[in-house]
């Protein structure tokens, strides 16, 4: 046995021709993004919310385990970014790509709940944490990645991630951590949960 993906979504391969045009070298790995597809299908007429698009490749996976009436909300801060995994996704209506500061747009969404988050960037998992645990649905899971050492950090951000770890496990949450991949955190909402 080894665990790599069983499926892989074909648009990867234009995604991946995206990442090299533009030097972007943080995609998810792809057993990530296969865990990521196996919960979207967990979740028929789900909501899901991705921090930090990158070039997409997060996006497909979930895509690609999402049923046609679940819908993927993904923000991205850089124009540039954001606008090479718009044309990929172009013609995907259940992708909702949005060009903002995720920090800002989690102070400012107020709609429907989520259930399920992939939070890969710093708004929501750094900072802001119980901001976006309070967007998730009962049951609604959590998902972050790159909590292993990665040759992409910068000097300070071991101390980051460890302080991210030492706040779990939290009340409302049953949480599982994971050193595969780039180092994972998986976490589901308790029913009744309201982060303080
Ligand atoms: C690790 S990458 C995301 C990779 C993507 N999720 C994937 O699976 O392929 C983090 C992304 O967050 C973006 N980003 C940085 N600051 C941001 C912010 N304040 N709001 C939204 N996105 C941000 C970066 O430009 C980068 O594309």
């Amino acid at each position: 046995m080894n665990d790599a993906p069983l499926t892989r979504p074909h648009i990867l391969d234009v995604i991946q021709e995206s990442a090299a045009r533009l030097g972007f070298r943080m995609s998810c790995e792809e057993r990530t993004g296969a865990l990521l597809a196996t919960l979207a299908a967990s979740k028929p007429g789900g909501r899901f919310l991705e921090i930090g698009t990158g070039v997409g490749a997060g996006a497909a996976w979930m895509a690609s385990g999402m049923d046609a009436s679940s819908r993927l909300t993904t923000i991205e801060f850089n124009p540039g970014l954001h606008a090479a995994a718009a044309v990929t996704f172009f013609d995907d209506p259940r992708v909702e790509l949005v060009c903002a500061d995720a920090s800002e747009w989690l102070r400012e969404y107020d709609g429907e709940p989520f259930d399920l988050a992939f939070v890969d960037w710093r708004p929501g998992k750094f900072y802001q944490l119980d901001t976006l645990l309070n967007l998730l649905a009962p049951g609604g899971l959590y998902v972050v990645d790159d909590l292993l050492p990665q040759d992409t950090w910068p000097e300070n951000h071991p101390e980051r991630v460890d302080q991210f770890l030492e706040a779990w496990p939290r009340a409302g949450m049953v949480a599982t951590p994971m050193s595969w991949a780039s180092g994972l955190l998986v976490a589901a909402k308790t029913a009744s949960a309201r982060i303080p």
